[in-house]
Protein backbone atom coordinates (compact mmCIF):
# COMPACT_ATOMS: atom_id res chain seq x y z
CA UNK A 1 0.00 0.00 0.00
CA UNK A 2 1.79 3.23 -1.16
CA UNK A 3 -0.01 6.45 0.64
CA UNK A 4 -0.97 9.79 -1.27
CA UNK A 5 1.05 12.01 0.80
CA UNK A 6 -0.98 15.44 0.04
CA UNK A 7 1.24 17.14 2.81
CA UNK A 8 4.45 16.30 1.48
CA UNK A 9 3.04 16.76 -2.33
CA UNK A 10 1.43 20.14 -1.57
CA UNK A 11 4.90 20.72 0.22
CA UNK A 12 6.64 20.56 -3.24
CA UNK A 13 3.90 22.21 -5.02
CA UNK A 14 4.46 25.22 -2.94
CA UNK A 15 7.90 25.50 -3.64
CA UNK A 16 7.79 24.97 -7.35
CA UNK A 17 5.33 28.20 -6.70
CA UNK A 18 7.96 30.10 -4.82
CA UNK A 19 10.31 29.76 -7.59
CA UNK A 20 7.75 30.90 -9.99
CA UNK A 21 6.93 33.95 -7.84
CA UNK A 22 10.44 35.09 -8.13
CA UNK A 23 10.87 34.45 -11.79
CA UNK A 24 7.44 36.51 -12.94
CA UNK A 25 9.19 39.62 -10.50
CA UNK A 26 12.24 38.85 -12.48
CA UNK A 27 10.37 39.24 -15.56
CA UNK A 28 8.73 42.53 -14.64
CA UNK A 29 5.52 41.05 -13.08
CA UNK A 30 4.06 41.50 -10.01
CA UNK A 31 2.66 39.32 -7.00
CA UNK A 32 -0.13 37.23 -7.86
CA UNK A 33 -2.93 38.76 -5.79
CA UNK A 34 -5.67 36.50 -4.35
CA UNK A 35 -8.77 37.86 -3.05
CA UNK A 36 -11.26 36.33 -0.72
CA UNK A 37 -14.46 36.62 0.95
CA UNK A 38 -15.52 35.29 3.59
CA UNK A 39 -19.22 36.05 5.11
CA UNK A 40 -20.50 34.94 8.70
CA UNK A 41 -18.57 33.06 11.17
CA UNK A 42 -18.60 29.53 10.70
CA UNK A 43 -15.47 27.85 12.44
CA UNK A 44 -14.83 25.77 9.22
CA UNK A 45 -14.56 28.26 7.03
CA UNK A 46 -12.92 30.70 8.89
CA UNK A 47 -10.38 27.73 8.97
CA UNK A 48 -9.67 27.20 5.82
CA UNK A 49 -9.75 30.70 4.73
CA UNK A 50 -7.03 31.32 7.17
CA UNK A 51 -5.05 28.58 5.62
CA UNK A 52 -5.50 30.22 2.14
CA UNK A 53 -4.51 33.30 3.63
CA UNK A 54 -1.54 31.83 5.50
CA UNK A 55 -0.17 29.60 2.02
CA UNK A 56 -0.30 33.49 -0.13
CA UNK A 57 2.12 34.59 2.48
CA UNK A 58 3.96 31.22 2.68
CA UNK A 59 4.92 31.42 -1.44
CA UNK A 60 4.75 35.02 -2.20
CA UNK A 61 1.39 36.10 -2.94
CA UNK A 62 -0.47 39.06 -1.97
CA UNK A 63 -3.76 38.70 -0.28
CA UNK A 64 -6.84 40.33 0.52
CA UNK A 65 -9.14 39.10 2.92
CA UNK A 66 -12.99 40.83 2.75
CA UNK A 67 -15.81 39.82 6.02
CA UNK A 68 -19.02 39.92 5.60
CA UNK A 69 -21.46 39.88 8.60
CA UNK A 70 -24.08 36.77 8.50
CA UNK A 71 -26.75 39.51 7.05
CA UNK A 72 -25.13 40.87 4.53
CA UNK A 73 -27.45 41.24 1.51
CA UNK A 74 -26.95 39.64 -1.68
CA UNK A 75 -26.90 43.10 -3.49
CA UNK A 76 -24.15 44.12 -1.29
CA UNK A 77 -22.44 41.42 -1.58
CA UNK A 78 -22.61 41.71 -5.33
CA UNK A 79 -21.34 45.27 -5.22
CA UNK A 80 -18.16 44.14 -3.70
CA UNK A 81 -17.49 41.08 -6.38
CA UNK A 82 -17.81 43.73 -9.24
CA UNK A 83 -15.34 46.29 -7.25
CA UNK A 84 -12.79 43.00 -7.33
CA UNK A 85 -13.47 42.44 -10.94
CA UNK A 86 -12.47 45.89 -11.82
CA UNK A 87 -9.47 45.60 -9.35
CA UNK A 88 -6.65 45.13 -12.10
CA UNK A 89 -4.38 44.46 -8.99
CA UNK A 90 -5.91 41.30 -7.94
CA UNK A 91 -5.47 37.95 -9.80
CA UNK A 92 -7.95 35.91 -8.17
CA UNK A 93 -11.11 36.03 -6.67
CA UNK A 94 -12.67 33.52 -4.48
CA UNK A 95 -16.44 33.58 -2.03
CA UNK A 96 -15.79 31.05 0.84
CA UNK A 97 -19.01 28.39 0.55
CA UNK A 98 -21.04 27.56 2.22
CA UNK A 99 -23.32 31.04 2.53
CA UNK A 100 -25.58 31.78 4.35
CA UNK A 101 -29.15 29.99 2.94
CA UNK A 102 -30.56 33.69 2.52
CA UNK A 103 -27.97 34.35 -0.42
CA UNK A 104 -28.01 32.50 -3.75
CA UNK A 105 -24.64 30.65 -4.22
CA UNK A 106 -25.19 30.33 -8.03
CA UNK A 107 -26.26 34.33 -8.17
CA UNK A 108 -22.78 34.65 -6.79
CA UNK A 109 -20.88 32.74 -7.93
CA UNK A 110 -21.82 33.85 -11.55
CA UNK A 111 -21.33 37.62 -10.55
CA UNK A 112 -17.53 36.90 -10.42
CA UNK A 113 -15.16 37.52 -13.56
CA UNK A 114 -14.81 34.37 -15.34
CA UNK A 115 -10.98 35.48 -15.76
CA UNK A 116 -10.69 36.01 -11.96
CA UNK A 117 -12.55 32.76 -10.85
CA UNK A 118 -9.72 30.91 -9.39
CA UNK A 119 -11.92 28.28 -7.76
CA UNK A 120 -13.09 27.41 -11.37
CA UNK A 121 -16.71 27.28 -9.96
CA UNK A 122 -18.35 29.95 -12.78
CA UNK A 123 -20.54 27.83 -15.37
CA UNK A 124 -18.22 29.49 -18.14
CA UNK A 125 -15.30 27.38 -16.42
CA UNK A 126 -17.34 24.39 -15.61
CA UNK A 127 -18.03 23.74 -19.43
CA UNK A 128 -14.26 24.95 -20.28
CA UNK A 129 -13.31 21.92 -18.07
CA UNK A 130 -15.97 20.18 -19.78
CA UNK A 131 -14.76 20.95 -23.10
CA UNK A 132 -11.20 20.12 -22.04
CA UNK A 133 -10.31 23.89 -22.77
CA UNK A 134 -7.53 25.47 -20.93
CA UNK A 135 -9.45 26.77 -17.82
CA UNK A 136 -8.82 27.25 -13.95
CA UNK A 137 -9.86 23.47 -12.30
CA UNK A 138 -11.80 23.50 -9.61
CA UNK A 139 -8.73 23.24 -6.42
CA UNK A 140 -10.21 20.03 -4.79
CA UNK A 141 -10.67 18.15 -7.77
CA UNK A 142 -7.01 19.33 -9.27
CA UNK A 143 -5.42 18.39 -6.57
CA UNK A 144 -6.43 14.90 -7.01
CA UNK A 145 -5.61 15.11 -10.30
CA UNK A 146 -1.70 15.77 -9.18
CA UNK A 147 -1.72 13.08 -6.58
CA UNK A 148 -2.51 10.76 -9.09
CA UNK A 149 -0.37 12.05 -11.71
CA UNK A 150 3.08 13.01 -9.02
CA UNK A 151 2.09 9.33 -8.07
CA UNK A 152 2.02 8.00 -11.34
CA UNK A 153 -1.26 6.15 -10.75
CA UNK A 154 -2.25 4.24 -13.84
CA UNK A 155 -5.28 5.42 -14.66
CA UNK A 156 -6.30 4.89 -18.09
CA UNK A 157 -9.49 2.09 -18.87
CA UNK A 158 -9.87 1.55 -15.39
CA UNK A 159 -13.34 1.59 -13.40
CA UNK A 160 -13.29 5.15 -11.85
CA UNK A 161 -16.55 5.22 -8.79
CA UNK A 162 -17.47 8.63 -7.29
CA UNK A 163 -19.22 8.85 -4.68
CA UNK A 164 -20.84 12.10 -3.90
CA UNK A 165 -22.31 14.65 -6.81
CA UNK A 166 -21.46 18.35 -5.71
CA UNK A 167 -20.65 21.00 -7.70
CA UNK A 168 -17.32 21.14 -6.09
CA UNK A 169 -15.60 17.84 -6.30
CA UNK A 170 -18.18 15.07 -7.41
CA UNK A 171 -19.91 16.53 -10.69
CA UNK A 172 -15.92 17.75 -11.96
CA UNK A 173 -14.19 15.01 -10.49
CA UNK A 174 -16.51 12.54 -12.68
CA UNK A 175 -15.98 14.80 -15.51
CA UNK A 176 -12.46 14.73 -15.67
CA UNK A 177 -11.65 10.96 -14.76
CA UNK A 178 -13.33 10.72 -18.31
CA UNK A 179 -11.58 12.86 -20.00
CA UNK A 180 -9.16 12.05 -22.70
CA UNK A 181 -6.56 13.09 -20.74
CA UNK A 182 -3.83 11.73 -18.31
CA UNK A 183 -4.75 11.27 -15.35
CA UNK A 184 -8.33 10.35 -16.73
CA UNK A 185 -9.51 8.09 -19.89
CA UNK A 186 -11.41 6.01 -17.16
CA UNK A 187 -14.80 4.63 -17.25
CA UNK A 188 -16.34 6.58 -14.81
CA UNK A 189 -19.87 5.45 -12.52
CA UNK A 190 -21.03 8.96 -10.69
CA UNK A 191 -23.02 7.68 -7.46
CA UNK A 192 -24.88 9.62 -4.75
CA UNK A 193 -28.05 9.57 -2.42
CA UNK A 194 -30.62 7.81 -4.90
CA UNK A 195 -27.86 5.00 -5.91
CA UNK A 196 -28.99 1.70 -5.86
CA UNK A 197 -26.89 -1.42 -4.93
CA UNK A 198 -24.03 1.24 -3.65
CA UNK A 199 -21.82 -1.83 -2.18
CA UNK A 200 -22.11 -3.95 -5.42
CA UNK A 201 -20.61 -0.74 -8.01
CA UNK A 202 -17.74 0.57 -5.80
CA UNK A 203 -16.64 -3.22 -5.16
CA UNK A 204 -16.01 -2.99 -9.00
CA UNK A 205 -13.77 0.31 -8.85
CA UNK A 206 -10.25 0.75 -9.28
CA UNK A 207 -9.72 3.66 -8.17
CA UNK A 208 -12.59 5.06 -5.72
CA UNK A 209 -12.94 8.44 -5.10
CA UNK A 210 -15.53 9.51 -2.09
CA UNK A 211 -16.40 12.84 -0.98
CA UNK A 212 -20.20 12.39 0.43
CA UNK A 213 -19.07 13.53 4.23
CA UNK A 214 -19.86 10.68 6.18
CA UNK A 215 -17.46 9.80 8.51
CA UNK A 216 -16.04 6.00 7.90
CA UNK A 217 -18.31 6.06 5.26
CA UNK A 218 -16.62 2.82 3.11
CA UNK A 219 -15.33 0.28 4.67
CA UNK A 220 -13.58 -3.01 3.97
CA UNK A 221 -16.53 -4.91 2.22
CA UNK A 222 -17.11 -2.34 -0.02
CA UNK A 223 -13.86 -2.72 -2.36
CA UNK A 224 -11.67 -5.02 -3.70
CA UNK A 225 -8.09 -5.39 -3.14
CA UNK A 226 -5.70 -3.48 -5.33
CA UNK A 227 -8.09 -0.40 -5.33
CA UNK A 228 -6.67 2.71 -5.53
CA UNK A 229 -8.85 5.39 -2.46
CA UNK A 230 -8.96 9.01 -2.88
CA UNK A 231 -10.80 10.49 0.31
CA UNK A 232 -12.37 13.66 0.66
CA UNK A 233 -14.40 13.66 3.38
CA UNK A 234 -12.82 15.46 6.60
CA UNK A 235 -15.57 15.01 9.82
CA UNK A 236 -13.88 16.36 13.10
CA UNK A 237 -15.25 14.56 15.64
CA UNK A 238 -14.78 14.65 19.70
CA UNK A 239 -12.05 12.40 20.46
CA UNK A 240 -10.41 12.01 24.29
CA UNK A 241 -6.62 10.67 22.89
CA UNK A 242 -6.01 14.16 21.14
CA UNK A 243 -4.76 17.17 23.42
CA UNK A 244 -7.71 19.49 21.28
CA UNK A 245 -10.63 17.09 22.53
CA UNK A 246 -11.31 16.83 18.34
CA UNK A 247 -9.80 14.47 15.14
CA UNK A 248 -10.52 14.78 11.96
CA UNK A 249 -11.77 11.80 9.94
CA UNK A 250 -12.47 10.82 6.51
CA UNK A 251 -15.16 9.19 4.13
CA UNK A 252 -12.93 5.88 4.57
CA UNK A 253 -12.53 3.78 6.99
CA UNK A 254 -8.62 3.86 7.07
CA UNK A 255 -7.20 1.52 9.31
CA UNK A 256 -9.74 -1.21 8.01
CA UNK A 257 -9.07 -0.87 4.56
CA UNK A 258 -5.92 0.06 3.76
CA UNK A 259 -4.48 -3.16 3.63
CA UNK A 260 -6.40 -4.13 0.59
CA UNK A 261 -5.33 -0.67 -1.19
CA UNK A 262 -2.81 -0.16 -3.56
CA UNK A 263 -2.47 3.08 -3.07
CA UNK A 264 -4.74 5.50 -0.30
CA UNK A 265 -4.90 9.10 0.27
CA UNK A 266 -4.82 9.68 4.57
CA UNK A 267 -7.14 12.26 6.68
CA UNK A 268 -5.68 14.20 7.68
CA UNK A 269 -2.87 15.34 5.60
CA UNK A 270 -3.85 13.82 1.90
CA UNK A 271 -6.54 15.92 -0.19
CA UNK A 272 -7.04 18.72 1.79
CA UNK A 273 -3.84 20.36 1.71
CA UNK A 274 -3.87 20.06 -1.91
CA UNK A 275 -6.52 21.77 -2.88
CA UNK A 276 -4.97 24.75 -1.64
CA UNK A 277 -2.14 24.38 -3.43
CA UNK A 278 -3.95 24.41 -6.42
CA UNK A 279 -5.62 27.09 -5.83
CA UNK A 280 -2.09 29.25 -5.79
CA UNK A 281 -1.45 27.38 -8.59
CA UNK A 282 -4.77 28.92 -10.56
CA UNK A 283 -4.21 32.22 -9.38
CA UNK A 284 -0.55 32.23 -10.87
CA UNK A 285 -1.99 31.00 -13.77
CA UNK A 286 -4.16 34.33 -13.94
CA UNK A 287 -1.39 36.61 -12.51
CA UNK A 288 1.19 35.28 -15.11
CA UNK A 289 -1.67 35.41 -18.13
CA UNK A 290 -1.98 39.08 -18.08
CA UNK A 291 1.72 39.75 -18.24
CA UNK A 292 2.27 39.04 -21.96
CA UNK A 293 -1.30 41.11 -22.46
N1 LIG B 1 -15.93 25.43 0.58
C1 LIG B 1 -15.47 24.17 0.61
N2 LIG B 1 -14.52 23.98 -0.35
C2 LIG B 1 -14.40 25.16 -0.99
C3 LIG B 1 -13.58 25.60 -2.07
O1 LIG B 1 -12.77 24.86 -2.65
N3 LIG B 1 -13.74 26.91 -2.44
C4 LIG B 1 -14.65 27.73 -1.83
N4 LIG B 1 -14.74 28.96 -2.29
N5 LIG B 1 -15.42 27.34 -0.85
C5 LIG B 1 -15.29 26.07 -0.42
Amino acid sequence: MITLDGKNTSKDIKEELEVEVSQLLANGGKRPHLAAILVGNDGASETYIGAKVKACDKVGFESTLIRFESDVTVEELLAEIERVNENTDIDGLIVQLPLPKHIDEMKVTEAINPIKDVDGFHPTNIGRMALNLPTYLPATPAGILELLERHEVETSGKHCVVIGRSHIVGSPMSILMARNNYPGNCTVTLTHSRTINLKEITKTADILIVALGKAEFVTSDMIKDGVCIIDVGITRVKSDKTKSGWKLLGDVAFEKVKDKCSFITPVPGGVGPMTIAMLLKNTLISAKSKLGS
